[in-house]
């Protein structure tokens, strides 16, 4: 069976991608520091795959530590790249910590495969590296603008890294997957999005004041220039933004693969705040309440993933709708408090 070492394994994605390389026959290898994750997780992944689960609790900017782990555990095939911490807003007000730890990680999974031989590379981006652009519809050849945030900014230099990379080493393969908005949880409820405090993003706000724990919700802006009001994204099911990374994995395992490749991550639909909210409410029953607020500073109006490269070369494409999303994620939410 085939290893794979999966940095951030423990995270909210790094979790459903080990139990979804667990299905297709991988080995996931986890290196985490559960800096926004919980110890007992691995132990879930291992439930849900039925197979067993090998977690190091290292912080992944530190090389020697990895090093280590390859030693142990002999032949790895490749590396899927998730460590790096993601609060946008928290990225604003402490650029270092976003740049320490994303570049750092970054540099020190590319030196780690320099040192050790493996040869490939998936790495978790986001839609975020397109930055202010004037587009809605976003392609992967859409010219990168500012980046938003450090946080953004980090993405958009680590994709930078990978392109330096490709130049001077011929034989690696690498693949970045810029991910959208992934929300839900695993079918089973057994596995999902561990809050930390109060949630940044939208769909922990919604189930947690569902759930009574936030009294409500606020809508960042209903003045957008969108149909009603509202900013517009394209929210993608963790379950399938787990299954493409086994894919791009597999592509890049072949030989005639390019050097480096990269593919957008969503469903192909923009969904606005209001509209989120309300299908919550019909898949669900229950109610969110709600008022409108000012708009979040940084936010762009509308952008969602033309996902026609992963469709055509990875053969991946979104299977979950965005309310089966929601109702997973409600009974993940649900399951917490038990
Ligand atoms: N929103 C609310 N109320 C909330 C939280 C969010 O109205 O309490 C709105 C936001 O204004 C936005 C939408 O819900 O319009 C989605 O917001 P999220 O914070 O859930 O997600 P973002 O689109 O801001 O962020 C996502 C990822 C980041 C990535 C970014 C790139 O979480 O990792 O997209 O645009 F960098």
């Amino acid at each position: 069976m085939s290893k794979i070492l999966l940095t951030g394994g423990a995270g909210y994605i790094g979790s459903h991608i080990a139990v979804v390389l667990a299905d297709h026959g991988f080995e996931a290898v986890i290196a985490d520091n559960y800096s926004n994750s919980s110890r007992w997780i691995p132990e879930r992944i291992a439930r849900l795959s039925g197979k067993k689960i090998t977690a190091y609790d290292v912080d992944c900017r530190d090389l020697s530590s990895l090093q280590e782990i390859v030693k142990k555990e002999g032949q790895i095939s490749g590396v899927i790249h998730l460590a790096a911490v993601k609060a946008v807003g928290e990225s604003v007000s402490n650029p270092l910590k976003y740049y320490d730890n994303n570049i750092g990680c970054m540099t020190s999974a590319l030196q780690l495969m320099e040192t050790t031989g493996i040869r490939h590379l998936v790495f978790s981006s986001s839609c975020t590296v397109y930055g202010s652009c004037q587009t809605e519809e976003v392609f992967e050849q859409t010219p990168w603008a500012r980046a938003y945030s450090p946080y953004g900014y980090s993405k958009q230099v680590c994709e930078r890294m990978m392109e330096d990379l490709a130049l001077v080493k011929n034989n690696w393969k690498q693949v970045s997957l810029r991910y959208f908005n992934p929300i839900g949880a695993h079918p089973s409820g057994i596995l999902g999005e561990l809050p930390i405090g109060p949630p940044n993003n939208i769909v922990p706000y919604i189930t947690q004041t569902a759930a009574g724990i936030r009294e409500r919700l606020t809508i960042f802006g209903d003045d957008y220039d969108t149909p009603d009001g509202t900013c517009v994204r394209d929210y993608i099911h963790v379950m399938d933004v787990a299954e493409a990374h086994v894919k791009a994995l597999k592509y890049i395992l072949q030989e005639h693969a390019p050097a480096i490749d990269q593919f957008n991550i969503g469903t192909g639909e923009g969904v606005s705040v209001k509209k989120l909210v309300h299908f919550f409410e019909t898949s669900t029953g229950v109610k969110v309440p709600q008022i409108a607020g000012p708009r979040r500073p940084g936010d762009a109006d509308a952008i969602y993933a033309n996902v026609s490269k992963a469709k055509r070369i990875l053969g991946w494409k979104s299977h979950y709708s965005v309310q089966e999303a929601l109702s997973h994620a409600w009974q993940w939410e649900q399951n917490l408090k038990t």
